[in-house]
């Protein structure tokens, strides 16, 4: 494992791609309407990444993946490709946005609701908010990887819903996906001890039904076995001496 410290210079590149990365998301926000397809979404993210932030999306052409954002509806658990699918009421999505600036990444990702969500929707979607939130408060130096996936997994099930396994967070800076692997479930105690420099996302991937995930032939797109809904939420945090730091809060938050 080669988990990367950040200097207090890399520190504040990150600070600026996470920034970046949350600005994306508040700007697209109002887009999320229904008749808006996917692959608008996409466009307009990256003419704003592009152009106005001057930054690299970091999905496009990562390891092939052919678009600049991830968008999951429904069922959908991460990694959907934006194409033609139109988006209407009552759907939920996903918006993951992950940009390069001066050679490091930002990466985050929220909920949106089109139109008015269902009951289950919303309660879904504000447990995997909650979890995310739970195991981030666990970041602090001496703390473990575990006292993290312990946090969110407790959550999840305390309300009956289930954890994906197969995806979690990671470490990240100049490199996309770093070391170290951060689970969204585990013992109190276990897995690598943070310290002070250290950045990584926390991501949980919350399931309304099983567990189970699938991935599709596009070699992407990760569906729930059981067609139920799944939630996600995700930020970018940074180990500091006291604690953490959040990089990607959305102006609301900061
Ligand atoms: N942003 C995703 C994550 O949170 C990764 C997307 S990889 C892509 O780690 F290629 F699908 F973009
Ligand atoms: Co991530
Ligand atoms: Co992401």
């Amino acid at each position: 494992m080669n988990v990367t410290i950040k200097s207090s210079e890399e520190q504040d590149k990150m600070r600026v791609a996470g920034r970046l990365a949350a600005d994306v998301l508040d700007m697209i926000g109002e887009h999320v309407k229904p008749g808006i397809t996917t692959g608008e979404l996409d466009d307009i993210c990256h003419h704003y990444i592009t152009e106005v932030q001057d930054a690299i999306p970091a999905p496009l052409n990562y390891r092939g993946f052919p678009k600049s954002i991830c968008t999951s509806i429904n069922h959908v658990v991460c990694h959907g490709i934006p194409g033609d699918r139109k988006l209407k009421t009552g759907d939920s999505i996903n918006i993951d946005i992950t940009v390069i600036k001066h050679g490091f990444h930002g990466d985050t990702s929220r909920m949106f609701f089109v139109g008015k969500p269902t009951v289950l929707a919303e309660r879904l979607s504000k447990v995997a908010f909650e979890s995310m939130w739970l195991g981030i408060n666990e970041m602090a130096p001496g703390k473990y990887l575990g006292d993290i996936g312990n946090a969110i997994q407790k959550n999840i099930e305390k309300h009956y819903f289930s954890v994906v396994r197969e995806y979690c967070g990671h470490g990240i800076g100049r490199g996309f996906h770093e070391d170290p692997q951060v689970l969204h479930y585990g013992e109190i105690g276990t897995g690598l001890k943070l310290t002070p420099g250290m950045a990584m996302t926390v991501e949980p991937m919350v399931n309304a039904g099983k567990p189970g995930v699938r991935l599709l032939p596009d070699g992407w797109t990760v569906v729930t076995k059981d067609h139920k809904l799944s939630a996600q939420w995700e930020h970018t945090i940074l180990v500091t001496e006291t604690g953490y730091e959040v990089l990607t809060l959305g102006a609301e938050d900061r």
